[in-house]
């Protein structure tokens, strides 16, 4: 039996289950939310494209109701607040902290054993809090960030290329804010170095995009994005459950690696069944470890402020 649940029943949460349930490599997919119905309605609906878009996975919706996560392979954690124009994901935190923490404490109660992904906002921290909370290995809780801020960036070279985004490989690192670090170093086209193929101001003007890109998004809608990171958490859901070991940038705990210790934030692993299974602790030349420096300071000030509120 495979069984995931998906924390947070709003658009990113009801987005990330309805791509998991088309995946159709889940036996169940279970939503859970605080607002009353919000859940059941979502699942119901989603199970309802089933016929139509040609998956089994059983989708079921529960208010509040934790037992119906018991023996969650994983967990993906979407609760929280959206941010508004004119917000940062860090202006977040007061809410959003309290929330994750309580939802980890419920999950541990039900699947002790799940793995447990972070879409929530301020990512990196939230990470960080789930991680206090919960007690687990710390390979065992991790955040999306960077395959959502790399689908952003894949998806703005390939318009300028015009290429497939699929042919694109990236990599960034760094926390999930506008301090990001994309790495044209790390990006190719097919193998290609993307550098042979663009110019550098063209490059440099989608990386800032890339860095804003979820500012981008709001300032259109009044709120956050939700198809890009719903199916983003997705596709780490499944290269977890079935133990496909992709190479992915996620928000982890290093212990060392860049010089870093004990801080959450995005850097290239491996996702398999036992969650990160590696960090690859690629070569960053001096530019590149100075920017992940500053994102990660900047982190480390948020961080900070969450250990002030005396939650864990
Ligand atoms: C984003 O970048 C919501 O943080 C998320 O769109």
């Amino acid at each position: 039996m495979k069984k995931v649940t998906v924390v947070g029943a709003g658009a990113v949460g009801a987005t990330c289950a309805d791509v998991l349930a088309q995946k159709n490599f889940l036996d169940e997919v279970v939503l859970i939310d605080i607002k009353e119905g919000l859940a059941e309605g979502k699942a119901l609906d989603i199970w309802e494209s089933s016929a139509v878009n040609h998956f089994d996975t059983r989708v079921k919706g529960f208010t509040n109701d934790y037992s119906k996560t018991e023996g969650s392979d994983v967990v993906v954690i979407t609760s929280g607040k959206p941010r508004s124009p004119g917000m940062s994901r860090d202006d977040l935190i007061s809410t959003n902290a309290k929330i994750v923490k309580s939802v980890t404490d419920n999950i541990m109660a039900a699947s002790p054993d799940a793995i447990i992904v972070i879409v929530s906002n301020p990512l990196d921290v939230m990470t960080y809090a789930a991680h206090m909370a919960s007690g687990k290995p710390a390979n065992k809780v991790f955040g999306q960030a960077g395959v959502l801020d790399t689908a952003r960036y894949r998806a703005f070279l390939a318009e300028e290329l015009n290429v497939s985004p699929m042919d694109i490989q990236a990599l960034l690192m760094g926390g999930h804010g506008d301090t990001m670090v994309p790495l044209p170093r790390y990006t190719t086209v097919s193998g290609i170095p993307v550098t042979e193929l663009i110019s550098k101001e063209k490059l440099d003007a989608i990386v800032e995009r890339t860095k804003k890109g979820g500012g981008e998004v709001v300032n259109l809608l009044g709120t956050s994005a939700w198809y890009a990171p719903g199916a983003s958490a997705a596709q780490m859901v499944e290269s977890i459950v079935q133990n496909q070991k992709h190479i992915f940038p996620c928000c982890v705990r290093l212990d060392g690696q860049w010089g870093l210790k004990d801080i959450y934030v995005g850097a290239p692993v491996k996702l398999g069944r036992n969650g990160v299974e590696e960090i690859i602790e690629i070569e960053l030349n001096e530019e590149e470890m100075a920017l992940l420096n500053t994102s990660a300071g900047h982190v480390r000030d948020v961080m900070n402020v969450y250990d002030k509120m005396n939650l864990s």
